[in-house]
């Protein structure tokens, strides 16, 4: 019922073309696999809560083929130029205010008077929102409150049957999500961090608030805290594990695991964040098939991409809302 497109001229078509009908479709970006709908399409673009099971309206990035494009639907400011030059295409996604003869669904915006806008860095992606010659709403290809997919493979699990098709352009690179940056007001505030780190953007725009910083950020509604879950409980900072527990670790791995994954065994914070979803992901399925209990994980430093995996992992331990 999914059909798996190859990332050539003719499956790139293909996508594309289901996408003007208002289907759905999965696409590698540099980060994740996106779910993706007709941005201007709201039936589409509600097409993407339902295969989520998302169980509320979170606002959704729109993608762009260039920042020309994306500066046509909303406005910019000083900072989103010189952001855009610098870092575009690549994982930041700037929120801007909408323009008033925005053609994006009020939806995909869940009601803000703002959008989220972002060119992804892959050239299978690119290629495709050319073809579209559409804003394409898309938010991970994940059922809501799971795991972000970082293979098409991944995709089918969650998604199978349910969307149209999965572009599948191989494993996406970065494999934490895009940096979002909300321009719409002064100061400027990270909403969530991701691929585009905080020392990146402050080096070209000066001092941005963030959840770290005196008087810290206000939480956007992807922030839950439960937004990224394995099934198992996740327990934080191990320095020595349970007999009952699988072990993700950073670093040289703690003795005695039975069933361990590795985010990177030389402390690289890239390697780990590109390898974070799938770990998590293998390790819920190796634990219940051996009956243990939990998933403990070895402390990554906070700096640089270190803040976007332990964002995730934080999510990950904390208490489930849904
Ligand atoms: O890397 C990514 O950003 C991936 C790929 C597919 O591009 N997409 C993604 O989308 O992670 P999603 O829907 O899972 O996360 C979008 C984030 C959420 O935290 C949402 O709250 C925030 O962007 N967001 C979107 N529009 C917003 C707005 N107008 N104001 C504030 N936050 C917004
Ligand atoms: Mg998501």
């Amino acid at each position: 019922m999914t059909d798996v497109l190859p990332a050539d001229d003719t499956g790139i078509a293909r996508a594309a073309a289901l996408l003007r009908e208002g289907r759905l479709v999965a696409f590698g970006t540099e980060t994740v696999y996106g779910l993706g709908a007709d941005a201007t399409n709201a039936e589409a673009v509600a097409g993407i809560f339902a295969a989520k099971g998302r169980p509320r309206f979170n606002p959704l990035i729109s993608h762009y083929p260039d920042a020309d494009a994306a500066f046509a639907h909303v406005t910019p400011n000083e900072a989103a130029r010189r952001l855009a030059a610098a870092l575009w295409p690549g994982p930041l996604t700037l929120v801007l205010k909408r323009r008033p003869d925005c053609p994006v669904a009020l939806l995909t915006g869940a009601g803000l008077d703002t959008l989220a806008v972002r060119v992804p860095a892959q050239d299978t992606a690119l290629a495709l929102l050319r073809a579209v010659a559409r804003p394409v709403a898309a938010p991970s290809a994940n059922r809501s409150g799971l795991i972000s997919p970082t293979t098409a493979g991944h995709v089918l699990e969650e998604l199978g049957g349910r969307i149209d098709a999965v572009l599948d352009s191989g494993p996406c690179v970065v494999g934490v999500e895009s940096t979002v940056l909300d321009l719409s007001n002064d100061p400027p505030t990270l909403l969530r961090p991701g691929g585009a780190t905080l020392e990146a953007i402050e080096a070209l725009i000066g001092p941005v608030r963030h959840g770290a910083a005196p008087g810290a950020a206000p939480r956007s509604p992807g922030m839950l805290a439960s937004h990224y879950a394995p099934a198992l409980p996740v327990r934080l900072h191990a320095h020595d594990l349970h007999p009952d527990e699988v072990l993700l670790s950073f670093g040289p791995p703690l003795p005695g695991a039975r069933i361990a994954f590795s985010l990177s065994e030389r402390g690289d914070l890239t390697e780990a964040a590109a390898r974070l979803f799938a770990g998590l992901r293998w390790l819920d399925a190796e634990a219940a098939r051996h009956g243990l209990a939990r998933i403990a994980v070895m402390p990554v430093p906070e700096t640089g991409l270190g803040l976007a995996i332990n964002d995730r992992l934080r999510r990950a331990a904390a208490p489930r809302d849904h």
